[in-house]
This record gives structure tokens, sequence and C-alpha cells, in this order.
């Protein structure tokens, strides 16, 4: 028997045309594009339309109306929110709404789950703070009507093309943990809604999707940039992760940080929500990166996709509570893209475990 991999470091599990991940060139390529090709450049809809695309055999030319259209249908499962549901995580609570959606194979079905994350965190978020949810406009882009169904304003093009930067640049990324436990559940044939929810349940915790929340958190404590260093050190003697920082695959800069961080600079922050908090998390970066080097000479440790990622989604003004919900919201395309990857052409998905548990007592 092979010695088990620890974390699958190094294992190649799948075959994609989807995305692919290189970690010494720090390069991110989605469908034959470069990162920086997409990012800013397109909405959302149309890397939807990449991912999906050679999966569907009736996707059409366009996403943008019945994706609209699926926002509008799944908005009626917001009915089953009530107190139980509110007193969970929002990440929770979106999960336990997108389990209403029935499992299938057919591009409806992954439309309603596209529309899923964005459609009830929205809801949740505004039932939390005591407000109704307020229901989709399919006629705005994707990412217009998450700000306007989370803020209940109209959000300026400025922050709907910032906020489609995000959503594009997250669609997909390899073969990372939640898109890894997605296609886990499509060899089974169980159908892309409980793919999701693989999906959604793997994203949520603190080393996968959930790192931006505890960012602002960290950048909060942090206060003034002269204090970076201090706080940093304290944290590394507790023995805690700096959030934001190291990757599994990446062993150089995260293209994604500069993806985001270009699209903050570009928002010019709102910049009177927000001064000088872009040159701040430059600072907190510049001092993390030092100490990590002194600390982990063998180990390279850079920035991650989520330092900027909190940076954007806050001066969007969305609270830390919807991070990890926006995540799902762009990378559910990629879920559904792999899951039908991996449904189509892949085998049953059952590696082994070695057992190192007691021997049974045999008999005298
Ligand atoms: N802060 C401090 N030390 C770190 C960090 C960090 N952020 N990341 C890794 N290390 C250290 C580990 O302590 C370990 O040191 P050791 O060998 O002395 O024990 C060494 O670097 C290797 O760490 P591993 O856990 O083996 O690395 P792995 O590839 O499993 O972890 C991960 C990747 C989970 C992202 C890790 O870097 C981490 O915890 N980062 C902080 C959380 C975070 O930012 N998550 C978002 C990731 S991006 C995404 O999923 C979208």
């Amino acid at each position: 028997m092979v010695d088990a991999l620890n974390g699958l470091e190094g294992v190649v599990a799948a075959e994609t045309v989807l995305s692919e991940v290189d970690g010494l060139a720090g390069r991110l390529v989605i469908r034959g594009r470069l990162l920086d090709q997409l990012a800013g450049r397109v909405r959302f809809e149309a890397v939807v339309h990449m991912l999906f695309e050679g999966f569907f055999p009736d996707l059409p030319g366009d996403l943008a109306a019945p994706l609209g259209a699926a926002r509008a249908e799944v908005f009626a499962e917001t009915a089953a929110i009530d107190a139980r549901l509110l007193a969970l995580n929002p990440v929770e609570a979106m999960r336990a709404l997108t389990a209403r959606i029935a499992d299938g194979d057919d591009l409806a079905t992954a439309l309603r789950l596209t529309a899923a994350p964005a459609v009830f965190t929205t809801a949740v978020l505004r039932a939390r703070g005591g407000g109704g949810p307020l229901a989709p406009d399919p006629d705005l882009s994707h990412a217009a009507d998450i700000l306007r169904m989370l803020r209940g304003i109209t959000a300026s093009p400025a922050e709907t093309e910032a906020l489609d930067a995000y959503l594009v640049t997250v669609c997909d990324h390899g073969l990372n943990a939640s898109t890894f436990a997605a296609r886990v559940i499509a060899s089974t044939q169980a159908g892309l809604a409980s793919a999701v929810l693989g999906g959604i349940s793997a994203l949520k915790g603190p080393l996968h999707g959930g790192a931006p929340g505890p960012i602002i958190d960290m950048l909060d404590e942090i206060g003034q940039p002269e204090n970076a260093r201090a706080w940093l050190e304290a944290a590394l003697d507790r023995g805690d992760r700096l959030m934001g920082f190291g990757h599994r695959i990446y062993r150089v800069r995260d293209p994604r940080a500069d993806a985001l961080k270009a699209a903050v600079a570009r928002l010019g922050h709102g910049a009177e929500r927000l001064p000088g908090r872009l040159a701040f998390a430059e600072a907190v970066e510049a001092a993390a990166l030092a100490i990590l080097k002194a600390r982990k000479p063998d180990r390279p440790l850079q920035t991650n996709v989520e330092l900027y990622t909190a940076l954007l989604l806050e001066a969007l003004a969305l609270p830390p509570a919807a991070f990890t919900g926006v995540f799902a919201m762009g990378r559910v395309a990629g879920w559904i893209a792999h899951a039908r990857e991996q449904a189509a052409g892949g085998r049953l998905i059952r590696p082994q475990s070695r057992y190192v548990g007691p021997a049974p007592k045999l008999a005298a």
C-alpha cells in the first residue's frame, strides 16, 4: 500500500478544459484566456457562458436574460426565510435555501443554481438587517442586481464594474477544495444542486473562502500602519495563520491579488468612504510578507486572493458577513462547469484510505 498523501498535495485528480493555475509563473488561465484579459473587461455573464460552453447543448448566445429570469424564479424560495434560518451564519442560511432547488443536469437547473448564492445571500442579509428581501430585477446585469438587492439603491457603473471584476476573478481556479468537493459529488451522478451544495460547504471554511471576513477584523485591530509589525508578530507567536497569505499552489504572488487590487484602485474607493484604506492595506501586506519571509525562509508565502477581496467588498459597502456568500456568487459558475465535465467524462472518484487503527482481536 502506498503512503497516504497529506492533503493530496501534488496529486493530479482531474483533467479539465476549464482553468489552469500555474503556481510557479503566477498565472491563471480560464478557458484559454489570461485572467488579465477577463477581469475588468467582461461581465460575469460572459464568463459563465465561457465556462458553460460545451456542457449544455441548448446554451444560448447571451446568458444575461436567462440568468435574470433565473434570479426572479429562485426568489420564490426566500419565502422560506424564518427566525431559525436567520439564526444561522449567512452562508449556512444561503446553503439551506439553495438546498430547496431540485437536482438536475440541465441548463435551467444550472442557471437557477448560478442565481442562488446571489439571490439568497442578499435576501438573508436584508432580512437579518430587519428589511424585507428585495426581488430581483431581471433586466439588470447580475452584478448590478446583486448590489441593488443588497443595498436597496442602484449601484454606480464603477461599483458594478468592480463587483463584475471580482466575480470574474474568482469564477474558477483549478481543483481547489470546493471544486474538488463538487467534482467528487458529481462523479456519483448525484446532480448539480448536490454538487453546488458540496461546493458551498467546502468554501465556507477559513482556510478557503472564509478568510476575507477575518481580514477586515485584522485590519481594524491593527488600525495604524505602525502597529502592523507588532500585531502580526503576536498573531504568529500565538500560532495563528495570517489570513490572506499562503497558498497550496502559488509559490509566487497570486495573480488574482493584483487583478482585485487594480479593481479597488479603479473604484477610487468611492474614495470618500475609505480614504487611505488601500495604502494602509499595502503597508500591512508589506509588513506581513517581510515577517513571513523571515519566519519561513523555506516556504514562499505570498499574498493570496483574499486580502484584496476583503478590501474590494468593503469598498462596495458589503458587510463582512456577506463575503463568503459573495465568493460563492462567482465560484458557483466554476462548480457547475466542473460538475458537468466530471459527470460527462469522469469515473466515480473513489480513492483509498490506509487503516492505521487497532487490529481486530482474534479469537484464541
Ligand atoms: N500564515 C502563517 N503561516 C503560514 C500561512 C499563513 N497564512 N500559510 C502557511 N503557513 C505556514 C504553515 O504554518 C506551515 O508551516 P510549518 O511547515 O512550519 O508548519 C507552512 O507554511 C506550510 O503550510 P501548509 O498548511 O502546509 O500549506 P497549505 O498548502 O496546506 O495551506 C493555506 C494553504 C490553507 C491557504 C494556508 O496558506 C493558510 O492557512 N492561509 C491562511 C488562510 C487563507 O488566507 N485562506 C485563503 C486561501 S485562498 C482561497 O482558498 C480562495
